[in-house]
């Protein structure tokens, strides 16, 4: 079965650039710009990856982007994650970035969208891996940061295909957004966003995404199997789950298979995913390994699953019938 896992062609949908950084790049972007970092060696950098939920996750995730200044910094980091991904049969991935985490240490736009773009091309010519690109705007920032950043990319559109929603979901709901998000969707991107696993109210986010905001996919979700008639919402609008199994184990204590079970037996549109696999110290195999023997998932379920990520992807649809 692992074999069979491994040489799957797939799709990852649900990927923060910013959580590929290795300890082994961290280090030579830090000697190379003169960042201090607080650790002798790669190897004592990730024993110090110590988190048990979102907050103490992202603290560490923060503090790891200050070695990223240059564009070829960004590019750097891109390029390592595609070719790490189609090493792993991945054929396509839509990346996530946080730019606001970026300009608000003084790195412009402009730096960060073109090393991770330059990095995109060369990657789908040079190794045969297509990507499209995210913008997720941090929740724990305000609303005016989020339009101020979604007026820079204007003039980025084509690189963009989508917009996202992360960070800490405490007290930051969907509805904050309202407003940044009808602007996107009016610019013609895709809208999704996070409902993070066991956060205050997720609840209430996932429906007002589906219902206010619209969106066309929700990352996580997996608290909607508390709610019949949001799995029924969420099914009727052929919404796609982004679920990150080795992520929510360390969020939340659990890989979230018998979640994963419950979705595929109602025929949701779930999809396996990596989220920041530098951090959790998983790619998408390794995430589809461990969920495969914790679960027992048949190969045909394992199938189910990856389809799912090239069905409710943002390829264009005549694209789209080349993988399926
Ligand atoms: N940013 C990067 N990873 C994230 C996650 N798992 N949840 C929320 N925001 C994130
Ligand atoms: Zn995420």
């Amino acid at each position: 079965m692992q074999s069979f896992i491994e040489k799957m062609p797939k799709a990852e949908l649900h990927v923060h650039i910013e959580g590929t950084l290795e300890p082994e790049l961290s280090f030579a972007l830090a000697k190379k710009n003169n960042v201090q970092l607080n650790y002798e060696t790669p190897e004592a950098l990730i024993s110090a990856y110590d988190f048990n939920d979102l907050p103490s996750f992202l603290a560490i995730y923060y503090a790891g982007m200050n070695v990223l200044i240059e564009e070829d910094d960004f590019y750097q980091l891109t390029y390592a994650y595609l070719s790490k991904a189609r090493s792993q049969e991945t054929l396509y991935t839509e990346i996530f970035f946080d730019p606001q985490a970026h300009t608000i240490r003084g790195v412009s736009f402009d730096t960060i969208i073109t090393g991770i773009h330059k990095a995109q091309v060369d990657a789908e010519k040079n190794l045969g891996i297509k990507s499209q690109l995210i913008m997720c705007f941090l929740r724990d920032m305000s609303a005016e940061s989020a339009m101020e950043h979604l007026v820079l990319a204007k003039p980025y559109l084509n690189w963009l295909i989508g917009v996202g929603l992360d960070s800490d979901e405490r007290d930051n709901p969907p509805s904050k957004f309202y407003q940044v998000f009808a602007q996107a969707k009016k610019l013609g991107l895709k809208l999704t966003m996070h409902c993070d696993v066991n956060q205050n109210n997720t609840l209430v986010h996932i429906k007002q995404c589906i219902n206010e905001v619209q969106v066309d996919r929700i990352d996580h979700g997996v608290n909607s199997l508390e709610s019949e008639e949001l799995c029924e919402l969420i099914k009727s609008h052929k919404l796609g789950l982004t679920v990150c199994p080795v992520s929510n184990q360390f969020v939340v204590q659990s890989l979230t298979s018998n979640e994963i079970h419950q979705m595929l037996d109602k025929d949701m549109l779930v999809t396996i995913n990596s989220d920041d696999p530098a951090y959790f110290r998983a790619y998408l195999n390794e995430n589809l390994i461990k969920l495969q023997q914790e679960g027992s998932f048949t190969a045909e379920q394992m199938v189910t699953m990856v389809a799912n990520s090239f069905k409710v992807s943002w390829l264009a649809e005549e694209i789209k019938d080349n993988y399926l």
